[in-house]
C-alpha cells in the first residue's frame, strides 16, 4: 500500500477587532449584570467588528499572518477553505474574497458552514487533499461577525457572542507530526435548538424572536448546554481511541469556547485538570468557528506548544454539529 502523505499545521494567525464590548456596557443595553454573565458563562468582554468593516478584511489579515508564520508565499496556496455563518456575501464566497485580498492567484476557494464546528470540519476535509497528494499547501480561515446576527434585545444570547478570525496553513509534513485521527458528525434532528434563518423563516421562527426579527440567533440555551457538555467528552474519547492514546498522552485540549461551565463539565467527564484546557473566552466570548484557530494561534504565540506535543481540538455547534481531531504539533 502506498503510504499517504501527512498534513500538519505549519503556520497560524488570528485577529480580534479592536472594539471591545464589556459586560458593563451590556448592562446598559439589556437587563443583565457583569456578575451574572461571569458566573454563568465565564465571559467578561468580547470584540465587535466596526459597522462599516467587511468580515473579509479580518479574514484576510488572519490569513496573511498565518502565511507569514508558515514562511510560504500566497502563490504557494492551492486551496482556500473559509468557514463562517456570517459571510459578507453569499457570493462571492468569503474564501474568494480572501483569495483576492491576499493575492493567492493559484488557489481554488470555497466556503463551508458547520457553524461553530466549521474549523474541525474544514480540517478533516482539507487534510484528505494533502494526504492523497492533491495539494501541498492549504489555507483554512475561520472568520465570524456574530454581532451581525445577535439580537441585542435578547439577554439570553447577546451576552455570549463576539467577532474574530483565525487561520492556519495546512502543509505536507515529512515527520511524525500533523493531524491524526479526526471525527466529524451531526445531529440534524436536533437542529431547531439553535437557529439563524436566512431567506426563509417559519411563523414559529419569527415568534421566538423579539420584534419578529428574522436574521438573528435564537437558542434553547439549556438544550445546547447539555449537548455540548456530553459531546465534547465523547468526541475526545473517540479520537483518542482511534489513535490508540489515552488522555494522559495529551498536552492540551483546545476546545470551542462557548461557556466556561461547559468546559468544566467536559474536563470532569474526561478526568483532566482545567490547566490542560486552553481557554480565552473571558475576553473573546463565543466566536463560533473562529474560536479553535484563534486559541491555537494564541497558544502557539505564547510559547505553550512545542514540536511533538499532542493536542485535541474539539468543537460543537449549530446543526447540531460536532467534531474533534488529534494534532501533533509540527513547528
Ligand atoms: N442576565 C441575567 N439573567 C439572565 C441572563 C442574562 N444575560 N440570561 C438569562 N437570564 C436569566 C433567565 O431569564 C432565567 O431567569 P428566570 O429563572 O427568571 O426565567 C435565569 O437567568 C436562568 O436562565 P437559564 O437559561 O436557566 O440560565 P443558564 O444558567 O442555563 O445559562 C446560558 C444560560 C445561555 C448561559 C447557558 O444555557 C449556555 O451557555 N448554554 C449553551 C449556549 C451555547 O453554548 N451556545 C452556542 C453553542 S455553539
Amino acid at each position: 500500500m502506498i503510504k499517504p502523505f501527512k498534513a500538519g499545521i505549519t503556520g497560524t494567525g488570528s485577529v480580534l477587532p479592536d472594539k471591545k464590548l464589556t459586560n458593563f456596557q451590556l448592562e446598559s443595553i439589556v437587563e443583565t449584570s457583569d456578575e451574572w454573565i461571569v458566573k454563568r458563562t465565564g465571559i467578561r468582554e468580547r470584540r465587535i467588528i466596526d459597522n462599516g468593516m467587511p468580515l473579509s478584511e479580518l479574514a484576510a489579515e488572519a490569513s496573511k499572518r498565518a502565511i507569514a508564520d508558515a514562511g510560504i508565499a500566497a502563490d504557494d496556496i492551492e486551496l482556500i477553505v473559509a468557514t463562517t455563518i456570517t459571510p459578507d456575501y453569499l457570493t462571492p464566497s468569503l474564501a474568494c474574497q480572501v483569495q483576492k485580498q491576499i493575492g493567492a492567484k493559484k488557489a481554488a476557494a470555497f466556503d463551508m458552514n458547520a457553524a461553530c464546528t466549521g474549523f474541525i470540519y474544514a480540517l478533516q476535509i482539507s487534510k484528505q487533499f494533502i494526504e492523497n497528494g492533491t495539494y501541498k499547501n492549504i489555507l483554512i480561515v475561520s472568520a465570524e461577525a456574530l454581532s451581525r446576527v445577535t439580537d441585542f434585545n435578547d439577554r439570553k444570547t447577546c451576552v455570549l457572542f463576539g467577532d474574530g478570525a483565525g487561520a492556519v496553513i495546512l502543509s505536507r509534513v515529512d515527520d511524525d507530526t500533523g493531524i491524526g485521527p479526526a471525527i466529524i458528525g451531526a445531529c440534524g434532528e436536533d437542529g431547531a435548538v439553535l437557529t439563524v434563518p436566512c431567506f426563509f423563516a417559519t411563523q414559529e421562527d419569527l415568534s421566538l424572536r423579539s420584534e419578529g426579527k428574522k436574521q438573528v440567533i435564537w437558542m434553547d440555551g439549556s438544550e445546547v448546554f447539555t449537548f455540548a457538555s456530553r459531546i465534547m467528552g465523547e468526541s475526545t474519547k473517540n479520537v483518542l481511541e482511534d489513535a490508540g492514546l489515552t488522555i494522559n498522552d495529551i498536552q492540551y485540549i483546545i476546545p470551542h469556547q462557548a461557556n466556561m461551565r461547559i468546559l468544566q463539565n467536559a474536563a470532569r467527564r474526561l478526568d483532566v485538570p482545567m490547566e490542560k484546557i486552553y481557554t480565552n473566552l473571558e475576553y473573546t466570548g463565543n466566536i463560533s468557528s473562529a474560536s479553535v484557530p484563534v486559541c491555537l494561534d494564541e497558544a502557539a504565540k505564547k510559547g505553550f506548544l512545542k514540536k511533538g506535543d499532542k493536542l485535541i481540538l474539539v468543537a460543537f455547534g449549530g446543526g447540531l454539529t460536532y467534531g474533534a481531531a488529534l494534532l501533533t504539533w509540527t513547528k
